[in-house]
C-alpha cells in the first residue's frame, strides 16, 4: 500500500531557484517537486506537493489533510516563527508533521530559532537545502512504522 504525503511550502518558497541562492540553493520548488515524486515511487509513498504565500491557504490545506494523507511534510517558511494558527491547525487535525528548512535556522538570526510548528511536529529537519525533502519523506516513512 502507497502512503500518501502532503508536501506544504509557505510563502516565497514559490521563489527557490532565484531567491537567495546563496542561502537557499539554486534548485526550484519546481524541481524539488520533482525529486519528491521521484523519491515517492522509490519508498511507496504518493506525493501531493501544495505552496501557498497565505497564511489561511495554509491552515485549509492542512484542515484539508486529515483522513486523505498519512503525513505532512511542512516548510512553513516566515510562518513557522510567527503563526500560533499553523500549530493550532497541526494539534487540530493530528495529522503527523515534520517541520522542515532547507537552511540551517539554528545558525541564523535569533528571530529564526523560535518555530511554533516545532511544538507539534514529530521532529525537524534543516540545513541541508533540497535533499531535506527526501530525507523527511524518509523520517516520515520511520515514523509511521514503514519502513520495515
Ligand atoms: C526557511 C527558513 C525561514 O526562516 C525563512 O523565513 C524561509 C525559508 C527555510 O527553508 O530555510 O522562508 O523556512
Amino acid at each position: 500500500m502507497a502512503y500518501s504525503f502532503l508536501i506544504l511550502n509557505g510563502p516565497n518558497l514559490n521563489l527557490l531557484g532565484t531567491r537567495q541562492p546563496d542561502v537557499y540553493g539554486s534548485t526550484t520548488l519546481a524541481e524539488i517537486e520533482g525529486l519528491c515524486q521521484t523519491h515517492g515511487r522509490k519508498i511507496g509513498a504518493d506525493v501531493a506537493f501544495v505552496q501557498s504565500n497565505h497564511e489561511g491557504a495554509l491552515v485549509d490545506a492542512i484542515h484539508a489533510a486529515r483522513g486523505v494523507h498519512d503525513g505532512i511534510i511542512l516548510n512553513a517558511g516566515a510562518y513557522t516563527h510567527t503563526s500560533i494558527a499553523l500549530m493550532d491547525a497541526i494539534a487540530s487535525t493530528e495529522v503527523p508533521t515534520i517541520e522542515l528548512h532547507l537552511s540551517n535556522v539554528h545558525a541564523r538570526e535569533e528571530f529564526r530559532h523560535k518555530s511554533y510548528i516545532a511544538n507539534v511536529a514529530v521532529g525537524v529537519i534543516c540545513g541541508f537545502g533540497a535533499q531535506g525533502y527526501t530525507l523527511a519523506m524518509d523520517a516520515m516513512m520511520g515514523t509511521l512504522g514503514a519502513d520495515g
